[in-house]
C-alpha cells in the first residue's frame, strides 16, 4: 500500500532535555527554521530547509514561514463532561461539584447527549492546539464510549476512564464497589490500546469512594499495572478536612489512596496543592505524576501549586486545563496562569519551561512521551503551529522582541485560539 507523506516547515521547537533540569542550558535550545518529513503520521526526520528527500518527490511543502511549530499541547487532566458548565459562578470546590457538576454529569447516562458534548469538547480542544488529553468521563459507561469514539474520529491519542463514585454524590451518580470494578474492567478491556486510546482507572477522589470501592479499584490496577490510575489529591483545604473525617485512621490524604493500592508510578494525581512533607516524599519515592491545573486552582480558589519544590523532586509534573473547573480550553491561557501562579510564589517560569510543561512534561506525566509531546524522529506528528503575531496587541509587543523567547511570551500571555494557525493529528491537518 502506498504511504501517506507530508512535509511541513517553519520554526521548530523541540526539546532534548527538560528546561527544569539543573544542567539545562538555554542556548542549547535552537529554534531554527526546519523541514519536517512525515510518513503515515509519524515524524521521519527533521532537516534543514534546503534538504531534498528523494522519497518525498512531488509532495507539496507546506511552509508556515515564521510560525512556530511545536508538539501539540497535552492537557493532562480534564473533565470533558463539564464542557457546558465551564465558567459557572461563585462556588468553591464541594459546593461547585454539588451545584453545577453533578447535575450536569447526570445527563451523561444518555449516549446521544454524551456524544454531542464529547464531539464539542474535542473540537474546542483541537481548535486550541490540544492534540491529547487525559479525561475523566462520568460514572456512565456510555460517557466513556462517547469520549473514545469522538477522539477516534480524529485519530487522537487520548487517555480516559469511567469516573467511579459510590458515596457523597446524588444516588443517580453512584455506582458501587462491584459495579465500578466490573464496568471499569469491561471498559478497559474494550478501549485500552484500541487505536490510540489509553484507559485510566479513575476513582474521582477519596471523599466520593468508600474504602470498599477504593480497594476494588486498587485491585483492578494491580491486575492491569500497565494502565494509568488518575484521581484528585489535596486540592482545597476544606476537602482535606473532609477527607480526615471520612478516613480517621489515614496518616494524610495520600494515605487514603496508598492504603488501598492506589499509589504508584503510573498514578496521576490532579492538583496536589496542599501536600504535607510525608506525602511529597512518598510521591517522589514512587515517581508519581502531579498535574498542575492553574486556571482551575485560581477560579475555584484552591491555592498555589508549588512548582519550584515539586519540579526539584523525582516527580513528573504535567499541566492541565481541568475543564470545567478550569476557565479556558486553551493551553496558552493555562500556561499564562501557571506563570502568574508561580510569580505569586516568587518564581518566574521561562517560556521554554511553560511550553515544556504543556507538551513533554504532560506527555511524561501520562507515560506517553515515547509517542507524543516532542518533535523528533519516531514521534507522532501531532503538532500545533503558532502564529506569534495573531492579534494587534500581541504583534506590537512581539515586534520589539530581542529573541524568540521574547517573541513567544506575548502569545503565551495573551494568545488564544486565534494564535493557532494549524493543528495536526497524526500528520493530518485538522
Ligand atoms: N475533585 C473531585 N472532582 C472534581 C472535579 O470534577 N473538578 C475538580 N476541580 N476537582 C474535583
Ligand atoms: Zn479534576
Amino acid at each position: 500500500m502506498s504511504k501517506n507523506r507530508n512535509i511541513i516547515e517553519g520554526r521548530i521547537l523541540s526539546f532534548d532535555k527538560s528546561p527544569f533540569s539543573k544542567d539545562f542550558d538555554l542556548s542549547s535550545l535552537k529554534i531554527d527554521k526546519k523541514r519536517i518529513f512525515i510518513i503515515d503520521g509519524i515524524i521521519e526526520s527533521i532537516e534543514p530547509v534546503n534538504f531534498i528527500n528523494p522519497e518525498f518527490q512531488d509532495i507539496e511543502i507546506i511552509d508556515y514561514g515564521d510560525h512556530l511549530i511545536s508538539a501539540g499541547f497535552v492537557d493532562a487532566h480534564v473533565h470533558y463532561p463539564q464542557t457546558a458548565i465551564i465558567a459557572s459562578w461563585g462556588k468553591r470546590l464541594i459546593d461547585w461539584l454539588n451545584t453545577y457538576t453533578f447535575p450536569e454529569e447526570m445527563r451523561f447516562s444518555n449516549l446521544n447527549y454524551a456524544s454531542e458534548i464529547a464531539a464539542r469538547y474535542i473540537d474546542f480542544s483541537l481548535s486550541n492546539g490540544t492534540t491529547t488529553m487525559a479525561s475523566y468521563c462520568t460514572i456512565h459507561p456510555e460517557s466513556v464510549d462517547a469520549f473514545f469514539k469522538s477522539a477516534a474520529v480524529k485519530n487522537m491519542c487520548v487517555v480516559g476512564g469511567k469516573t467511579c463514585m459510590d458515596r457523597n454524590a446524588p444516588g443517580d451518580l453512584c455506582d458501587s464497589a462491584k459495579s465500578a470494578y466490573d464496568d471499569s474492567k469491561a471498559l478497559l478491556q474494550k478501549w485500552h490500546h484500541k487505536g490510540r486510546a489509553h484507559y485510566a482507572i479513575t476513582p474521582r477522589f477519596s471523599p466520593t469512594s468508600t474504602p470498599d470501592q477504593l480497594l476494588a479499584l486498587g485491585s483492578l490496577w494491580s491486575e492491569f499495572p500497565e494502565c494509568l490510575m488518575q484521581t484528585h489529591l489535596s486540592e482545597q483545604v476544606d476537602e482535606i478536612d473532609w477527607v480526615r473525617k471520612l478516613f480517621p485512621k489515614a496518616r494524610d490524604y495520600l494515605d487514603t489512596y496508598e492504603t488501598f493500592g492506589l499509589l504508584g508510578e503510573r498514578g496521576v494525581y490532579g492538583h496536589a496543592i496542599h501536600l504535607e512533607a510525608r506525602e511529597i516524599d512518598r510521591l517522589s519515592e514512587v515517581g508519581a505524576s502531579l498535574i498542575h491545573c492553574p486556571t482551575s486552582n485560581t477560579f475555584i480558589g484552591s491555592g498555589l501549586f508549588n512548582m519550584e519544590d515539586l519540579t526539584s523532586r523525582s516527580l513528573k509534573v504535567g499541566l492541565a486545563s481541568d475543564i470545567g473547573g478550569g476557565s479556558s480550553f486553551s493551553m496558552l491561557r493555562t500556561m499564562a496562569v501557571a506563570y502568574e501562579v508561580a510569580q505569586l510564589r516568587g518564581l518566574a517560569l521561562h517560556p521554554s519551561q511553560l511550553m515544556w510543561l504543556a507538551t513533554q512534561g504532560s506527555a511524561k506525566a501520562l507515560h506517553l512521551d515515547n509517542q507524543i509531546g516532542n518533535i523528533a524522529p519516531g514521534m507522532a506528528a501531532d503538532l500545533v503551529v503558532l502564529d506569534l503575531s495573531s492579534t494587534p496587541t500581541i504583534s506590537q509587543r512581539s515586534a520589539r522582541a530581542n529573541d524568540v523567547w521574547e517573541e513567544l511570551f506575548p502569545t503565551i500571555m495573551m494568545g488564544d485560539d486565534r494564535a493557532i494557525a494549524a493543528t495536526y493529528v497524526a500528520g493530518k491537518k485538522i
